[in-house]
């Protein structure tokens, strides 16, 4: 299942996001916004980044004016690697590199096609599993559990 949010700046895209993953055979679970509903980014953000961090949700998509500050709150999260993503490069590397479980992006950032591109790639591309990408996002937990509670 994928967990999806947005706040006021992205319902647009956030939806269809959401129908491009249903028409391609994910569950989605959507945490809003909808229209109408203004949202501070970390408010939504949190409510994805926990449904992944406690393993309900396989990976995590949040969307606001510009991605960063609901990236920025996700990965405050225990446990959540979220990368901003504006191209498809990134996406497919941070998959097969940092084995991102969360995607941000900005409506205000990348078009429709581009977007859709871009959440095709991080779910359909799969972790490398190379040692050494291993061993380097065991130093990214090792950091976390230095300064996590
Ligand atoms: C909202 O205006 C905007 O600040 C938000 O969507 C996001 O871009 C923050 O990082």
């Amino acid at each position: 299942m994928i967990a999806i949010g947005c706040d006021h700046a992205a319902v647009a895209l956030k939806n269809e996001v959401i129908k491009f993953l249903t028409e391609n055979g994910y569950e989605v679970k959507d945490f809003g916004a909808n229209a109408g509903e203004s949202a501070d980014y970390p408010d939504k953000a949190i409510l994805v980044a926990e449904c992944v961090a406690s393993g309900e949700a396989d990976k995590g998509i949040l969307i606001c004016g510009t991605g960063i500050g609901m990236s920025i709150a996700a990965n405050k999260v225990k446990g959540i690697r979220c990368a901003l993503c504006s191209d498809t490069f990134s996406a497919h590397a941070t998959r097969e590199h940092n084995d991102a479980n969360m995607l941000a992006f900005g409506e205000r950032v990348v078009g429709v096609g581009l977007a859709l591109d871009i959440v095709k790639t991080f779910v359909e591309t799969e972790f490398s599993g190379a040692e050494r990408h291993v061993r380097r996002i065991d130093k990214i937990t090792a950091i976390e559990n230095k300064y996590f509670k």
